[in-house]
């Protein structure tokens, strides 16, 4: 296991009315920064339990954030910020929201050019806002790490930051809440937190047997729970279970001490940003795809993968191999995602591209031995075709 230094601070309220929380967490003469998508809270009674919550607080609504939040878009949410002096930020909807406000709670006293902050990557951030969250899409475990994604329609990019400043301080996780999702967003939240698992888990051994086991865990979960809450859409526990498996599978503790890989996320964001396909589709077709081609490298994790979470211990080591990636992309079609490019209308030469574009944003070496080089990216690509 390699060496290794963690702190999460994000407070989570997990529950039925949690929401409620919002009293106990805010101070009393907060101004606060209400931040959320196209308006599914005011359908869905979110919005309505928020306002109550937050009392007679003073409360600077921004609505308009998109799917993959937009950065001239989050820079008007930043002028009314610094316009009415708010002291909180909090998003109210799905990990774009939740992305967003990260990015405005680190702009707003920010000196310089916003974008610097995903253009360089910056972590450190110290004058960022703290930022309360109420999630309402399992999906991205944004409600607890420290990372955003932030796309810029105008030049197509998708640049993610990462920075301990920018932790929620506190969460609301209400899977109530989650039950007007429409069937495709559960599906993308389920397909997104497995790819996460595996980004931390399927590399080379560490000899970490608790992550692994970890790890395991939330992949055999949302292979049990995802059938089951896509069905059942307002069954509690199985909606419980997604969000905490969601959540668990991104929030640092599977990622300690262990080699990562997030290769399949890097190339899918450059899909997002030329293509405008749903994040977790994108990784629905690069992650089969770089199984395959990646199998050497990642033979021991690969097995392992194949004996302990789809139980596949006959024939050759290549055959369960390959019967683990077909596992795999079985289990995204088995949700309704699409798992080739040409499902999706996307052009032959759109492999060079997303090769091109990685180089020029600094990721020539990705992978958890920094092997997938633009050639290998491309090849990965072509074989999704
Ligand atoms: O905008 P509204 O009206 O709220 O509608 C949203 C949006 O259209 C809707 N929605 C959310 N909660 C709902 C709901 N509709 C009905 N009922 C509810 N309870 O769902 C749509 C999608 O929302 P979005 O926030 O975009 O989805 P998601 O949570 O999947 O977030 C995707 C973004 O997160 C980034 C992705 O790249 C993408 O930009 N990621 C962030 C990560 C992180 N911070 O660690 C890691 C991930 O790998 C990912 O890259
Ligand atoms: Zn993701």
């Amino acid at each position: 296991m390699e060496n290794f230094s963690f702190h999460n601070p994000t407070r989570l309220h997990f529950g039925r009315g949690q929401i409620a929380a919002l009293d106990r967490e805010l101070p009393a003469d907060a101004r606060v920064l209400l931040l959320a998508g196209g308006g599914s809270i005011k359908k869905n009674g979110v919005y309505e339990q928020v306002k109550k919550a937050l009392g007679p607080r003073t409360v600077v609504e921004f609505f308009g954030v998109e799917a993959n939040p937009d950065f001239d878009t989050l820079m008007q949410a930043v002028k009314l910020a610094r316009q009415k002096n708010v002291t909180w930020v909090l998003p109210v909807g799905g990990g774009s929201v939740l992305d967003g406000a990260k990015l405005v709670a680190a702009a707003i006293k920010y000196a310089g050019d916003a974008w610097d902050i995903p253009a360089k990557r910056m972590s450190k951030l110290p004058h960022a806002l703290p930022i309360g969250a109420v999630l309402t899409l399992p999906a991205t475990g944004s409600e607890s790490n420290g990372a955003a994604v932030i796309s810029r329609r105008a030049t197509k990019q998708k640049l993610a930051f990462i920075s301990p400043d920018v932790f929620p301080r506190f969460s609301i996780l209400d899977p109530e809440t989650t039950f007007s999702l429409p069937e495709r967003q559960v599906a993308n939240g389920i397909g997104d937190a497995f790819a996460h698992v595996i980004e931390q888990y399927l590399t080379y051994p560490a000899d970490a047997a608790l992550q692994d086991r970890f790890a395991e865990g939330i992949l055999r979960t949302l292979i049990e729970t995802g059938p089951t809450t896509l069905a059942n859409p307002t069954d509690y526990n199985a909606r419980a279970n997604l969000v905490w498996a969601a959540t668990w599978a991104l929030n640092g503790w599977i990622g300690v001490g262990v080699p990562q890989d997030w290769a399949t996320h890097m190339i899918g964001h450059e899909l997002t940003a030329l293509h405008e396909i749903d994040h977790a589709r994108t990784l629905a077709i690069v992650l089969p795809s770089l199984m395959h081609v990646q199998r050497q490298g990642k033979r021991e994790k690969l097995l392992q993968y194949a004996a302990r979470v789809w139980d596949l211990t006959a024939g050759s080591e290549d055959e369960r191999i390959d019967a683990a990636i077909a596992r795999t992309r079985d289990f995204y079609e088995s949700l309704g995602i699409k798992t080739r490019l040409s499902d999706y209308h996307v052009p032959a030469d759109t492999a060079a591209e997303v090769a091109r574009r990685l180089k020029a944003h600094g990721m020539a070496k990705l992978g958890e031995r920094g092997d997938i080089t633009p050639e290998v990216v491309e090849k990965i690509l072509r074989a999704a075709a």
